[in-house]
């Protein structure tokens, strides 16, 4: 009986030994960060990527001074241009940075995302700071959802290298835009920098160049000066 006791207490012993509790912390983080991924499972590695931060952490992220200091977005709001009465869609809007900034100079914007989250809180903000032109535009993964000759210009800042398929959706967008509009392209130099995604998924400008001729694009203006890490492509 007591030999019994004794082999029953071992197994039992032997079935705990693998529980959280008894595993070392760094294998604990990485199945907080596994079990995050899975739960927020996203098309494409670059949203993987991302959605292993919250959202509260990202949109804390986007909206930081640190961000304000390399993105200069006053800079980029004057490469832009006059753009007072034009109407633009925000690809990727994510928490609002440029959203706001360009309905505050004037413009009507369609701030598009997939994310649920992202736009909940930008609605907040709109609704907080009582902003009357962004329209909030939930768009699938595959598509801008424009119709025909919607917008004037369309801005993808950080977010090209998420689109799949992008010959193919770019070609979209570009039917969405007016034949003297623009789409810009804002991203990250595919070069070891303290910001941005990592390496892999960055995207070097021949090759965004390349993919849009596809779409369908015939004239670029690549500007690699404005930004210390980000290049801009204004393609037409
Ligand atoms: C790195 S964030 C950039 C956010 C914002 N443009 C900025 O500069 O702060 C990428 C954004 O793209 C969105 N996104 C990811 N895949 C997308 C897709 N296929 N179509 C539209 N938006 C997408 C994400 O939800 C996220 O809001």
């Amino acid at each position: 009986m007591k030999n019994l006791t004794l082999i029953i207490l071992f197994v039992l012993c032997l079935s705990c030994k693998d529980t959280p509790r008894n595993r070392d912390t760094s294998q604990v983080k990485d199945d907080v960060h596994e079990h995050h991924s899975e739960k927020q499972s996203k098309p494409g590695a670059a949203n993987e990527h991302m959605h292993r931060s919250s959202v509260e952490d990202l949109v804390e992220r986007f909206e930081s001074p640190e961000r304000d200091a390399y993105q200069k977005p006053q800079k980029v709001l004057e490469f832009l241009g006059d753009i007072q009465g034009q109407t633009i869609m925000d690809i990727g809007a994510g928490s609002g940075y440029f959203s706001v900034k360009l309905a505050e100079r004037g413009a009507t914007v369609i701030a598009a995302d997939v994310d649920d989250e992202f736009q909940g809180f930008l609605q907040d903000r709109i609704e907080k700071n009582s902003i009357e032109n962004i329209e909030i535009r939930k768009i699938p993964y595959d598509s801008p959802n424009l119709k025909e000759e919607e917008v004037d210009m369309v801005l993808i800042v950080n977010t090209y290298h998420h689109i799949e398929n992008r010959p193919e959706y770019f070609a979209q967008v570009r039917k969405g835009i007016k034949p003297k509009g623009a789409l810009i392209v804002i991203d990250f130099f595919k070069s070891e920098i303290p910001v941005g995604p990592p390496l892999d998924h960055k995207l070097p400008i021949d090759v965004v160049v390349s993919e849009l001729k596809k779409a369908g694009y015939t004239s670029f203006d690549v500007n690699v000066d404005l930004l210390p890490y980000q290049y801009i492509i204004k393609a037409r």
